[in-house]
């Protein structure tokens, strides 16, 4: 019954990427947009941004692992890692939260996990991150951080006391500089340890007590 779901999902997946290939090009048209103002989320209404097919496939293995239920995503976009998470939560039972900033992505986002068949273990809040987590009360087991890098650090602070000490944090573009100023900052209350992976452009986080 999962091979099929999975096979689904998959199908889905390939289909969002094929659509994704002309991402560099909407990106240039996106940045064009910001020479006389800063660059803004809505500049890139029609890019993916995804993750590579590389880090969903790892993102499913560590949830299947370390059987991971409780699932927030910062940044669905389309929902490409969005569906690596739900191959995941497939297996282990457990579901996602997962926040876009842009309503028309979050709507084609619930459209393909529709068509993935997976939307039931979805649930998208739309709007800010800032704003739709503040009343986040539920453990989190992984915390899946692609958004804007300015806020990783003010929404890491605020999910912070859902973390328990198996939690998993995986911050995708750890190489940009708002992401090495959050990870810096972070470092600094000398509770979490960090694993550099993809070649530095992904940081998982755990807690040191844990590991
Ligand atoms: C890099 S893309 C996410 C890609 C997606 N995780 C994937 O791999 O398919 C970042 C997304 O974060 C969204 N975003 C930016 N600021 C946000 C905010 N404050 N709250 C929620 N989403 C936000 C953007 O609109 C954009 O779609």
């Amino acid at each position: 019954m999962n091979n099929a779901q999975q096979q689904k999902i998959e199908k889905t997946i390939g289909e969002l990427y094929d659509d994704s290939r002309l991402d560099k090009l909407k990106m240039l048209k996106g940045a064009a947009k910001s020479v006389f103002r800063p660059i803004q989320p809505s500049d890139f209404e029609e890019v993916y941004l995804s993750i590579s097919s590389e880090q969903g496939k790892h993102l499913k293995e560590l949830i299947v692992e370390k059987d991971l239920k409780k699932i927030v995503e910062f940044g669905t976009s389309f929902g490409i890692s969005t569906l690596y998470l739900a191959q995941g939560v497939l297996e282990t039972g457990g579901n996602i939260v997962t926040t876009e900033l842009i309503e028309s992505k979050a709507k084609k986002a619930v459209q393909n996990f529709q068509k993935a068949g997976v939307d039931h273990l979805i649930q998208v809040k739309v709007g800010d991150a800032m704003d739709n987590l503040k009343d986040h009360d539920e453990e989190i087991d992984l915390l899946l951080l692609d958004g804007w890098k300015d806020l990783y650090l003010p929404l890491f602070r605020l999910l912070e006391h859902n973390f328990h000490k198996d939690t998993y944090i995986y911050v995708d573009n750890a190489n940009m500089p708002d992401s090495k100023v959050f990870l810096r900052t972070v470092a600094g209350d000398n509770k979490y340890h960090f694993q550099s992976m993809f070649g530095g452009t992904v940081v998982l986080i755990t807690l040191k007590a844990a590991h």
